[in-house]
């Protein structure tokens, strides 16, 4: 069985370029060119969607030098991304810098038509305020459902999100698609981010096809 909807935490970029005696900046230049390798495998394999975080809202806490290398990374593939994916971002884009805001209008606009897997980048992104946002608008529209709160989430529209991966050995979601993940699979890599190569993809789908989902049933 192949997931649909995998959705990745790339950690561990950081570390992977201090191991090396590089400035820890020079980790996310890498950790794009991992998120490339690993979705052209999944792609191939027919996932549908792939959410990776790239920017939490608590990221704007790091030093400077870290932020402007993470929207360096962003704002170069944005310019120049043209397929075979399909780019779409979620996340607070709009509190953004407007350069950067604009590249992600340019890349969702370029990709709108391509056949590939859909790439979701989380980017200024936190679940809870997600949540609150779709809750509130929900709650204004006088028509509380589940199907309206659903449906007002940033990542409405995505297949059912069916696995969660996160690479460099920490052991928890940071605030990363809490809702969805409700009945996702959770897998713990301890690999560095820009470590993963097309074989770990597979080896992400064969780890999914070995779980059981039960959806609580
Ligand atoms: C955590 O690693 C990861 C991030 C804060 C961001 C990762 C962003 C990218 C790889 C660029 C993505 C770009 C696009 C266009 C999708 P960390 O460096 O905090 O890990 P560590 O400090 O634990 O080593």
């Amino acid at each position: 069985m192949i997931p649909k909807h995998i959705a990745f935490i790339m950690d561990g970029n950081g570390r992977w370029a201090s191991s090396r005696g590089l400035p820890r900046t020079e980790g996310y230049k890498h950790g794009l060119e991992a998120l490339m390798r690993v979705i052209k495998r999944l792609d191939e394999r027919g996932v549908e969607a792939v959410s990776a975080f790239a920017f939490s809202t608590e990221n704007s806490a790091r030093p400077q030098a870290e932020i402007d290398a993470i929207f360096e990374q962003v704002k170069k593939f944005n310019r120049t991304y043209s397929g075979p994916l399909r780019v779409t971002y979620m996340g607070d884009i709009d509190a953004l810098d407007a350069e950067v805001a604009q590249s992600v209008e340019e890349v969702e606009r370029r990709t709108a038509d391509s056949s590939g897997t859909l790439l979701n980048i989380a980017l200024n992104y936190g679940a809870r305020s997600d949540i609150i946002h779709a809750a509130k608008i929900a709650a204004d529209s006088g028509l509380f459902s589940e199907e309206k709160f659903e449906e007002s989430l940033s990542g409405a529209g995505l297949p059912k999100l069916d696995m969660i991966v996160r690479t460099g050995g920490e052991k928890r979601l940071s605030n990363f698609m809490l809702y969805e993940a409700a009945y996702a699979e959770l897998l713990f890599l301890d690999k560095l981010w820009p470590d993963m190569t097309e074989d770990d993809a597979d080896a992400v789908l064969e780890e999914f096809s070995r779980r059981v989902r039960k959806f609580g049933r």
